[in-house]
């Protein structure tokens, strides 16, 4: 390091600007081999014998008062430069890095690669297993108009049926139409509908994402969570379509040993509609404490779609200028089907909680590296 005093002889604009560019130029090619920044720092900075305060002291001294000031503007450029090359040493000037600066026994910057979350494994794994059967995926949004998420599926304003998903609607919607009143949606479903309206049959469609409820969290529930949905749609579908599909999409997620029954339930926008269950996969279906000694679980809602949502369709496609017999009812069937991508995966992993996937507690989550 430099440190002998450098000479001032003139004090006007050229001269000074020369005198800092030399020492601005020491201080950068300093900097690139700065290996500890304090000594550096006390090289430059110190208080009593810094260069800075050296070299200010010493060029002051004989300055005429009006150089006094350009003087002190070039002193704080200097003094930056200094501050600047302390807080990011390697950056001053990466171009001067010689191998003298670089030891290169020291250990490498230790990064953790990520992990997917295991509600996304999960959800992955579903969509993976039909894609498999010819299924594409379909997205659509989760602040969603009434239309999307109910009244086309069947559920008319101020059905009942509305109760069973407790929705949290967006504010100040009063003055619109009901149909094109907002909310956070309630199930994947709506995507069927955005779907159907865009494009005729056939389809074969997953519908992967996260819905909202009104629903207090407890170790079952969770005001956000994750659903698949499912579409198909064509010629001479049936419920033998529906149980042999969602059979082997089981005995794909849980296992070739598992079993599924089907037991009649209701859903508004299918009909006839069914709840899936399978054989308890930690008993084998002999009755356990996790499924209630029943031998089973029940895991998910399905259906044949309900004539009353392609008449929606087809009325929404006429508005859009369709005017055909895409979804006509007498040639057209199909079924659906939706299921909780965190139940599922609590039922695979063992997991008792369904706030572990939402509290980022790295010790859970690192059990799915
Ligand atoms: N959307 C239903 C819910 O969230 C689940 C569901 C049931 C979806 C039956 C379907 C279906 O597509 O056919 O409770």
């Amino acid at each position: 390091m430099n440190d002998t005093i450098p000479q001032l002889r003139a004090y006007d604009e050229a001269t000074l600007e020369a005198a800092f560019a030399t020492l601005i130029e020491e201080v950068r090619s300093e900097t690139s081999l700065l290996q500890d920044p304090e000594s550096f720092r006390l090289h430059w900075l110190g208080r009593k014998q810094g260069r800075l305060k050296l070299i200010s002291e010493a060029w002051l001294k004989s300055a005429p008062p009006e150089a006094r000031k350009p003087l002190g503007i070039q002193f704080n450029r200097l003094k930056q430069e200094i501050e600047a090359a302390l807080e990011a040493p390697a950056a001053a000037d990466s171009a001067a890095h010689t191998e003298q600066g670089i030891d290169i026994t020291l250990p490498g910057t230790q990064r953790a690669p990520g992990i997917a979350h295991p509600l996304l494994k999960t959800m992955e794994q579903i969509v993976q297993v039909f894609h498999n059967l010819g299924y594409s995926t379909n997205l659509g949004p989760q602040v969603e108009s009434d239309f999307y998420n109910f009244e086309a599926l069947n559920f008319p304003p101020n059905h009942p049926a509305r109760d069973t998903q407790d929705t949290l609607v967006i504010a100040n919607q009063q003055n619109r139409p009901s149909r094109d009143r907002l909310l956070m949606r309630t199930h994947t479903s709506p995507v069927q509908i955005r779907t159907m309206v865009a494009q005729a049959p056939p389809i074969r469609i997953v519908i992967p994402g996260k819905v909202h409820r009104n629903d207090a969290a407890d170790a079952t529930h969770s005001p956000i969570f994750h659903q698949v949905e499912g579409l198909c749609v064509d010629t001479n579908i049936t419920f033998s379509d529906l149980k042999g599909t969602l059979d082997h999409a089981m005995k794909a997620l849980f296992g070739s040993d598992v079993k599924t029954r089907f037991f009649p339930s209701f859903f508004p926008f299918t009909e006839p509609s069914a709840d899936v269950q399978i054989s308890c996969i930690f008993c084998g279906g002999k009755g356990c404490r996790k499924c209630k000694h029943s031998g089973w679980i029940e895991l998910l809602g399905c259906g044949m779609v309900d004539p009353a949502v392609f008449a929606a369709v087809t009325k929404e496609r006429r508005k859009l200028g369709l005017d055909d017999d895409a979804y006509d009812p007498n040639r057209i069937t199909g079924f659906a089907f939706g299921m909780g991508v965190e139940r599922i995966a609590m039922i695979q992993h063992g997991i008792s909680d369904i706030g572990h996937f939402f509290s980022g507690d790295m010790r859970f989550l690192e059990q799915f590296a």
